[in-house]
């Protein structure tokens, strides 16, 4: 099938439209899947006293979400604001940042002139004065604004925000806007593993604070993501195309991103518009040619030792060992891919050390671990590395890419059994 010059540039212009590795979704149409955690959101958004703590892994997709929950609260007519934390805010900064979005429109009755009334949108951080703002204004601030409309406040990067007490006085707001029922609703994003984690005083929050917590995706959303973005360019892909890309992308979005951009960008460099296995395979090489320098740092530093030692290949093991739906695995998961890259039984003993080496400093911290001796689990400590260092053992031949899907396919697909449940939500209440 023929394609002309000007047909090639506009599908690789709507290629790098629809994929975007590097940035969160914010566009409704490339959004895939969440329907339960948009739920959530907004049923505790028209639930008077509750509030919302988004918190996942790394990557996960937490900021996408809360961008299309707020844009879908406005079509709502909810007045949706947005902050993002750095670590040189303290709460003063980040309530100027948040209600300077909004405007509040007042109106007046201009003296003199009878009919005509003023009507002037000024922000809504006018209202907290100049000086230090404390719960208490925010409260104020908030009860007045929110006579005219609903306001949703999201606060991103929540972990990064650091003030010394800092966090306890986003608590105390959180709990005095609840004790007076005022139609504002806070929702915390955030990297973290608890609510603990996020929100130290939370045990005066428990009743007000709902938890949303954000599991990798599944390897249907993933497929969403593939599927409506190769859509958009108006090419098609070959189903065992979008199956590789999902299960090499381990439930993280932003390999679904750029494998399918990459592979895309394969097949029309070949003036095709149909994208194939080949494609991938091809995208898979551009994906760690281009890795980040950090992800290749950390690879090289958790893989040094001596000549013949099998760190490389047990870190291979751990990126293909089946996780769970928040990263983690046990050393059983390890064996069976350790076994087939080795090519011959491995038992846990034979890599135990090696597992507790690639958690400790002299392998880079590359793993975390959790839990006893007995019942360590593992995990990557940026979940990012994972993808890249199961790339990096099919590109060298180790591992077959069928080996990943495989390990998918066995136990009835990543994340499994979650998917069509119930929500992901609980109140802290009931799990303290
Ligand atoms: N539901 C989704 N549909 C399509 N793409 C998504 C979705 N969720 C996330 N993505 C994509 O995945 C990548 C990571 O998303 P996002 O930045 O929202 O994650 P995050 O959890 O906020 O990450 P971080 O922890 O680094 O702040 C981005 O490339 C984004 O475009
Ligand atoms: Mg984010």
């Amino acid at each position: 099938m023929g394609m002309d010059e000007a047909e090639f540039l506009d599908r690789t212009q709507r290629i790098a439209e629809a994929f975007r590795p590097a940035a969160p979704m914010n566009r409704r149409d490339l959004f895939a899947g969440r329907v339960q955690q948009i739920a959530d959101v907004f049923s505790i958004v028209s639930q008077p006293g509750q509030h919302a703590l988004i918190y996942g892994e790394r990557g996960v997709g937490k900021t996408s979400l809360g961008m299309i929950a707020a844009e879908l609260l406005r079509a709502s007519n909810v007045l949706s604001a947005w902050a993002t934390c750095d670590a040189s805010d303290d709460f003063t900064t980040v309530w100027h940042k948040a209600l300077g979005e909004i405007g509040l429109t007042t109106t007046k009755q201009a003296i003199g002139f009878g009919e005509r009334i003023d009507e002037r949108a000024e922000p809504l951080s006018k209202l907290l004065g100049s000086g230090p703002v404390t719960p208490h204004t925010v409260q104020r601030a908030l009860e007045h604004a929110s006579r005219q409309r609903p306001i949703a406040i999201f606060i991103d990067e929540f972990d990064r925000f650091r003030q010394p007490d800092g966090r306890a006085l986003f608590a105390d707001t959180i709990k005095a806007l609840s004790d007076r029922v005022v139609s504002s609703t806070i929702v915390l994003i955030g990297v973290a593993d608890s609510v603990g984690e996020l929100i130290r005083e939370h045990r005066s929050v428990e009743r007000a604070l709902v938890q949303i917590q954000m599991p990798r995706m599944s390897p249907t959303e993933l497929a969403e993501i593939a599927t409506n973005g190769v859509a958009a360019a108006q090419m098609t892909i070959a189903g065992t195309a979008v199956t590789r890309i999902t299960a090499l992308s381990q439930g993280l979005p932003h390999y679904t991103h750029l494998l399918t951009q990459l592979a895309a960008q394969s097949a029309l460099s070949d003036r095709r518009t149909h994208i194939g296995t080949r494609d991938v395979d091809a995208a898979v090489t551009r994906a760690i040619e281009r890795a980040q320098q950090s992800i290749v740092d950390a690879y090289r530093d958790a893989v040094i030792g001596r000549r013949g030692a099998i760190y490389p290949q047990v870190l291979l093991a751990c990126a293909l060992a089946q996780e769970d739906e928040f990263g983690y695995f046990g050393s059983s998961d390890v064996r069976e891919p350790l076994s087939r890259i080795l090519d011959k039984p491995s038992s846990p003993s034979t890599f135990a050390r090696h597992l507790e080496e690639l958690s400790s400093e002299s392998h880079g911290s590359i793993l975390q671990r959790s839990g006893s001796a007995g019942a360590a689990r593992y995990r990557f400590v940026n979940p990012l590395i994972q993808p890249y260092v199961a790339m990096r053992g099919i590109s060298e031949g180790v591992v077959r890419a069928s080996d990943l899907q495989l390990q998918d396919k066995r136990v009835g697909g990543r994340n499994r059994g979650r998917e069509g449940q119930g929500p992901k939500t609980r109140s802290s209440s009931s799990s303290s």
